[in-house]
């Protein structure tokens, strides 16, 4: 069986095709992806409407792309899968459309699938699969979430944040530093030329006991920090302010997952949402995890982002293991605020 995905829930068009084997992991048979990074630099942040026409002029080049990679042709495709939130409402209709749209032309049934559980099931793309259960951080612009995972499906809220979410406060802060749109990786890459201890920063709710997170306050420290350098600060100042924030983001993500795992007894961590490509968060997570004798698994880097692979996967994990909730009457609806924990009703009620 194969399924071809289609992601369109903000500022990515990914498109990919996977391949469901009975009782085999799912294959990745081909991908692609256009990133609209350079049209919204120019406005600091995503633009909505630009994002939705973008996904429009994407998605069909990117849909043959995939086909004549894999080596396959429209007829080939079992099942049509897309984003149905959470995102942008006019992004998600545009994936969504187009799938339905396929679907009801060559006599296919279509799945919409959640974002988060595209991310959260995204290391099953790697190398060295996860096995079940373990404990999710998903780090992503919108969303910081722990899950406990124990199985397709069956994903459990531990603890989020009560306001900004970890890429959100990479993105604020770096542009408070002046460097620009997406900012996250320009403020990683910055980071590594500073000094991670030249800004004592705060580490909200390092100590609160629970597992939630809240980011707020990181931001307005790293505002009052950079005013204080006055007008004209020297470069060295601002990579040691980028650094000192990434590791304030840092440390209360890590003390906060393996205190997850600490309560949970499990012995594997997933790390997954764009936040998760940080090189930083990934060995002061490995370090950590190591001493508690714990493995942790990510997607692939270049699939830590959004991307098409993620959501052709979870559909096929789910087809797999009989939770596709499959529709094949031509219509559809997008779900542009959709809380992971709807999906898995069975565990998140108990
Ligand atoms: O999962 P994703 O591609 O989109 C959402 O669903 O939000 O995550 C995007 C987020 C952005 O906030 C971006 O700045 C952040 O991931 N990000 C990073 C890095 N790469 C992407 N943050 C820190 N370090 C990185 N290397
Ligand atoms: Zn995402």
């Amino acid at each position: 069986m194969k399924v071809l995905g289609f992601e369109s829930s903000c500022d990515e068009t990914g498109v990919a095709l996977v391949e469901v084997l009975e009782a085999q992991p799912p294959r990745l048979l081909a991908d692609a992806l256009h990133s609209q990074v350079e049209m919204h630099q120019a406005y600091g942040g995503v633009v909505p409407e630009l994002a939705s026409r973008d996904h429009i002029r994407r998605v069909l080049p990117l849909a043959r792309q995939v086909m004549a990679s894999a080596g396959q042709t429209l007829v080939d495709v079992d099942v049509v899968a897309y984003t149905r939130g959470p995102g942008l409402a006019g992004a998600l209709l545009v994936g969504a459309g187009v799938a339905v749209a396929l679907g009801a032309a060559l006599g296919r049934p279509t799945l919409g699938v959640h974002h988060l559980e595209g991310h959260l099931l995204s290391p099953f793309l790697a190398a060295d699969a996860p096995q079940f259960p373990f404990v999710a951080l998903l780090v992503s612009g919108g969303h910081t979430q722990l899950m406990q995972v124990d199985g397709v499906g069956r994903y459990a809220l531990l603890g989020e944040t009560i306001d900004d979410a970890a890429g959100e406060a990479f993105d604020k802060s770096a542009k408070l530093l002046g460097l620009g749109y997406p900012g996250g990786p320009a403020l990683a890459r910055l980071a590594e030329h500073g000094d991670p201890k030249a800004f004592a920063l705060p580490r909200p709710l390092l100590h609160s006991g629970d597992l939630d997170f809240s980011f707020a306050g990181l931001k307005t420290a790293v505002l009052t920090a950079h005013r204080k350098l006055g007008a004209a600060p020297v470069a060295q100042q601002i990579a040691d302010l980028a650094a000192s924030t990434q590791a304030a983001i840092v440390d209360v993500l890590v003390a906060k997952t393996l205190r997850a795992l600490k309560d949970s007894g499990s012995r594997r961590v997933v790390v997954a949402g764009g936040v998760g490509a940080n090189l930083r968060l990934r060995a002061a997570l490995d370090a950590g995890a190591a001493r508690l004798g714990a493995k942790v698994h990510y997607p692939p880097l270049h699939l830590c982002t959004d991307n098409g692979a993620m959501i052709a996967l979870a559909a096929a994990l789910r087809l797999q293991h009989g939770l596709a909730d499959l529709r094949q009457d031509g219509a559809f609806d997008v779900r542009p605020r959709w809380p992971l924990t709807e999906i898995s009703p069975a565990v998140c009620g108990s």
